[in-house]
């Protein structure tokens, strides 16, 4: 399943080397089919590393990042610039600048390496700048290359999925970390040599939940844009854009309520996805998701009970078997159900937002 849209990435790249996207078309000729194919596995790792990431952070809201919904270009079906879909363009490209400064850190990546240039240099009181700091400008300008391609409009949304891909790969250069080691006699940390390093992409990920949480709506002047004229246009759009931080998600287009089934847009509906209820150490959003995902969408909670058998109670006999019990448990999900009767639409509740 998910290799599917990964896939359908590659063919989108390759498709726009075939059909005349510039940008695509004069890296190819200027990189040579052989540099772009060696990049190509790592950004397919890298958008993989993406989408899995958004499936971790939606896992129990009613977007819950579908396949179906990850086609980043605007070049074919999908147009529509939602702030989930901020979210999985900034996450697609961080995933892919983080899986390329990796692999250049680690050496897979024959004409690049380690940040070495600050090395030698006084960084602060006690510390100066030594060994390997991840290379992040390396990661961003490979992840322009390949992700930004996949953009080939002049309107409004191709600038702002532009302008999430940058928020997301500025992502992972504000979450570094200083990483620092002790020298002087013995390590008695008089002196501190220290490198910046990426943080875990779970890190990376929780930043941009927040930033989704936060994201903006940007606000056309639609007498500008409807006067038809190219300058005019641009014009609006540049001043749109000029009130938002370059870190800040943005959107266009109200989402719907993810309650039900679309096919035409992609969307499942919430039945048959499971909740969380009265467990030990849930938080907030956790405690609310039977109500998010079911109450708030017409649907009822159904309690599933299953029994799995495992081997327990395992000793080890001389010589040389283990014998083991059968031992049955029995676990309780928590999964949106229609109600009696109902189509799961008729009751619906007041919609209060995309969560
Ligand atoms: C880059 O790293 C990823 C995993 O982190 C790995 O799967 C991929 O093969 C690496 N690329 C190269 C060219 O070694
Ligand atoms: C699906 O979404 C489209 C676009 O918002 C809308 O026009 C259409 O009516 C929706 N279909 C259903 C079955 O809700
Ligand atoms: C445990 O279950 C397996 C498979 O159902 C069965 O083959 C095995 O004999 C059982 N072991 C015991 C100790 O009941």
């Amino acid at each position: 399943m998910v290799m599917c849209s990964f896939v359908w990435l590659l063919v989108v790249f390759v498709d726009q080397i075939i059909f005349g996207n510039a940008w695509a078309v004069n890296n190819f000729l200027m990189t040579g089919p052989k540099a772009y194919l060696t990049y190509a596995s790592s950004v397919q790792v890298g958008a993989q590393t993406g989408i899995q990431e958004c499936k971790h952070q939606f896992a129990l809201d009613r977007w819950n990042c579908p396949e179906s919904a990850l086609q980043l270009s605007t070049h074919k079906g999908l147009r529509s610039a939602t702030r989930e879909t901020s979210f999985v363009h900034a996450i697609s490209a961080a995933g892919v600048m983080y899986t390329l400064t990796r692999n250049c850190s680690l050496g897979d990546l024959d004409n690049c390496g380690c940040d070495s240039s600050r090395n030698g240099k006084i960084g602060g009181r006690g510390w100066f700048w030594g060994g390997c700091s991840d290379n992040v400008d390396f990661g961003e300008r490979i992840s322009k290359q390949y992700v930004d391609a996949l953009e080939t409009g002049q309107d409004s949304r191709a600038a702002v999925n532009l302008h999430n891909n940058d928020a997301g790969r500025l992502a992972v250069k504000s979450t570094m970390k200083r990483i620092c080691r002790c020298h002087g006699m013995s390590e008695s940390c008089s002196v501190q040599t220290c490198w910046m390093q990426l943080s875990d992409f779970r890190d990376i990920g929780n930043y941009l939940k927040v930033k989704y949480d936060q994201a903006q709506k940007l606000e056309m002047d639609k007498r500008r844009m409807r006067s038809g004229n190219s300058a005019d246009n641009r014009g609006a759009i540049a001043d749109a854009f000029s009130s938002i931080a370059r870190t800040e998600l943005i959107y266009l287009e109200e989402s719907p309520d993810y309650c039900s089934r679309n096919a035409s847009l992609g969307l499942h509906s919430t039945e048959g996805r499971e909740c969380l209820q009265h467990g030990e150490g849930l938080n907030q959003w956790e405690r609310r998701s039977c109500r998010r995902l079911c109450h708030e969408c017409g649907l009822r909670v159904e309690e599933r009970r299953t029994e799995i058998v495992s081997s327990c109670n395992c000793i080890f006999q001389w010589c040389c078997t283990v014998k083991c019990d059968n031992c049955s448990q029995v676990i309780v999900k928590h999964v949106c159900a229609r109600r009696e009767g109902g189509n799961g639409q008729n009751n619906r509740r007041r919609y209060r937002g995309p969560k």
